[in-house]
């Protein structure tokens, strides 16, 4: 626990890995609780099981934080747009918790 979140308040990007029902889901799901007054956008769990498909990723995103869709941009725009002045971890989950 005190590896990844000091690993998480230095890194922007974190992967966790290990064979099927090592811990991953569950050790992520608590440090990012842990870390949510770490973050002034709050953490959120992006559910990407679903996603089958790289190129729905970004949607998948974009609706797991509520962001609304602006037509004149691209999704990728609208997320980079959205995220660019904020504080926020991310943490995608890709198995019911
Ligand atoms: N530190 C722990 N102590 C006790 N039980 C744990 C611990 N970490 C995880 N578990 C339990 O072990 C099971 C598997 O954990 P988890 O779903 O987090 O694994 P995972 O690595 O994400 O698996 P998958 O690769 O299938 O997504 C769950 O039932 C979870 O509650
Ligand atoms: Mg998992």
């Amino acid at each position: 626990m005190k590896d990844v979140k000091d690993k998480l308040r230095q890194n922007r990007l974190l992967t966790l890995t290990g064979t099927g029902g090592a811990g991953k889901s569950r050790l992520s799901l608590q440090a990012g609780a842990d870390l949510i007054d770490d973050f002034a956008n709050g953490v959120w769990f992006v559910e990407l099981a679903a996603v089958s498909d790289p190129e729905f990723l970004t949607a998948a995103i974009i609706n797991a934080l509520g962001i609304k869709e602006e037509p004149k941009k691209t999704p990728e725009e609208t997320l980079t747009d959205h995220l660019k002045d904020k504080e926020i971890l991310i943490i995608p989950i890709t198995a019911s918790i």
